[in-house]
């Protein structure tokens, strides 16, 4: 799969959604349809999205028991999502389920299957003493993009700062999709870790996420087109 630049669509509803989509004309970018959107309109939302054209990463996270993330991947395969994501943290059993639940009966998948490591929501603090975990946060990171690979997943949602880790470790085709991006001298909102498109190349992201910097852009086709071609250099 070719490099490229993920719209988040984080917005409520159908009507928002379509409405900023509108203004993309004849382009047709890479989106990425959340919780939000999904629990809001259901699997429709992502058939209408699909219809137009457009490249969908289905982020629901998911995590549970084998068997039902098994059966979950089952009830999405049929969307035809171009990425999908579970949580790494469901373990190795869980994500080999899900790696089924989306395998076709000929034996092929149609849809990549990534891991969230560990959220980037969660503080040091929060993993020792919430989560019981004993390791720096970048250690831990890492082994669960290693139990993913394992386990037969394409990737790991993670920060652009650990694309080159997770590549040295995991592969060059191991796929890295990396938000927290945002453009030189742009409004952080409340991610932390911050790094350009540019930046998030050269660290060798596959994929970047944006939200903010392009839905809530005066002109979103624009900032649009400014991430792919400082993040896709010449092969905008
Ligand atoms: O608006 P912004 O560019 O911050 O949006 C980033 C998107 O990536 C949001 O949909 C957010 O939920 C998602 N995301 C993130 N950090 C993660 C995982 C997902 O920002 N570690």
């Amino acid at each position: 799969m070719a490099k490229d630049v993920i719209i988040a669509l984080d917005m409520p509803n159908r009507a928002s959604v379509m409405s900023f989509l509108d203004r993309f004309g004849g382009e047709k970018p890479w989106v990425k349809i959340g919780m939000e959107l999904f629990y809001a309109e259901g699997p429709e939302i992502v058939r209408e999205i699909k219809r137009r054209g457009f490249h969908i990463f289905l982020d629901l996270k998911l995590c549970d028991i084998p068997n039902t993330v098994r059966g979950a991947m089952r009830s999405l395969r049929p969307l035809g999502v171009d990425i999908i994501n579970l949580h790494a943290f469901g373990a190795a059993e869980m994500m080999r389920a899900a790696v089924e639940g989306l395998t076709d009966e000929d034996g092929g998948r149609e849809t990549k299957l990534i891991a969230v490591t560990i959220l980037t929501s969660t503080s040091e603090e929060a993993l020792r003493r919430e989560m019981l975990i004993d390791r720096p946060m970048a250690d831990a990171c890492i082994a669960y993009a290693e139990n993913a690979k394992g386990a037969g997943l394409d990737g790991v949602v993670c920060s652009p700062l650990e694309s080159p880790v997770i590549h040295g470790r995991c592969g060059e085709g191991f796929l890295t999709v990396t938000p927290g991006v945002r453009f030189a001298g742009g409004e952080r909102g409340d991610q932390v870790r911050v790094t350009t498109p540019e930046k998030a190349s050269a660290l060798g992201s596959d994929y970047i996420v944006m939200g903010r910097p392009i839905t809530g852009a005066a002109d979103p086709v624009a900032a649009w087109e400014r991430a792919r071609a400082e993040f896709l250099g010449g092969n905008a």
